[in-house]
């Protein structure tokens, strides 16, 4: 199956990150004209380091932002109108997890998951689609998890945001498929990086992770960039509102 983005803007939120920089690789590869890369202030440097290694494949436009605030996805979705970007797809992928058991979860702990992996989520979604891709007939994609469809312990605040996220994709649905625009998640299971590879390597971790995995093993960011791809692609053309696992058939058993 050929897979080309050529002409088309990709807007990542969370670039720099493991499955962030993978995205942009895979992009690039595949044709994408212009990408837009979001992250941290404290990022500014792999951002850079992104514009420089993928600068001759693609236009690629760079914001430091902190997607918590609403004010500053205001601000740098108006310096994307400024710059002439026009946004097609828009994967909302920037997340974090703390983990934490319900009794130990601070409203500090809540408010810093939610407030990104959902809130920051939504409004980066609803200025992005203001902004240019409900006119551009465009996709989005939230990466929500395997902890959006089951349960774990240690995670209920990120339980509720990506299970959240998956109901934000159904009433995106049921209001934007009227303007042709798709809107998908992606349910991803434990993805294997340079940072969790110690960690999710461990005895304990095998043992209560990756053993209840039934393909028996971890995803890699290329497992999980290769599916937002394709839902981002027109040979998706007929798939909105899905929440796509790629989870080994974890949640299956
Ligand atoms: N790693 C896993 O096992 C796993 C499993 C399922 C789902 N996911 C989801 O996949 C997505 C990507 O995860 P990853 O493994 O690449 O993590 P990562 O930590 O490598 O990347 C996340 C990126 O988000 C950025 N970010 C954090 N807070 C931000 C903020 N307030 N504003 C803007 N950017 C911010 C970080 O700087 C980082 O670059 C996340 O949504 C995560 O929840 C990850």
């Amino acid at each position: 199956m050929n897979i080309n983005f050529e002409g088309k803007t990709v807007l990542i939120s969370g670039a720099a990150g493991s499955l962030g920089s993978q995205l942009v690789h895979d992009y690039c590869s595949s044709g994408v004209g212009t990408l837009i890369l979001l992250d941290l202030d404290e990022k500014e440097e792999e951002l850079i380091n992104l514009k420089k290694q993928y600068g001759s494949q693609a236009k690629v436009f760079t914001y430091c932002i902190d997607l918590t605030s609403v004010e500053q996805i205001m601000q740098v979705v108006k310096q994307i109108e400024k710059d002439e970007l026009s946004v097609d797809i828009l994967i909302n992928n920037a997340g974090i997890n703390i983990l934490s058991k319900v009794v130990e979860t601070s409203e500090l702990i809540w408010d810093k998951i939610i407030d990104l992996n959902l809130k920051g989520s939504f409004f980066l979604t609803k200025a992005i689609g203001e902004s240019s891709l409900v006119e551009n007939k465009g996709n989005v994609i939230f990466v929500s998890s395997q902890h959006g469809v089951v349960g774990n312990q240690m995670r209920a605040a990120y339980c509720s945001s990506k299970s959240a996220l998956v109901g934000l994709v159904h009433a995106l649905t049921a209001e934007w498929s009227t303007y042709g625009v798709r809107v998908n998640s992606i349910a991803p299971t434990f993805i294997l990086n340079n940072k969790n590879e110690e960690f999710l390597l461990g005895p304990r971790e095998k043992r209560n992770y990756l053993n209840k995995i039934p393909l028996h093993r971890y995803a890699v960011p290329e497992d999980v960039s290769n599916a937002i791809l394709f839902l981002t692609s027109d040979k998706a053309s007929m798939i909105t509102g899905h929440n796509l696992l790629v989870d080994g058939g974890y949640t299956s058993i």
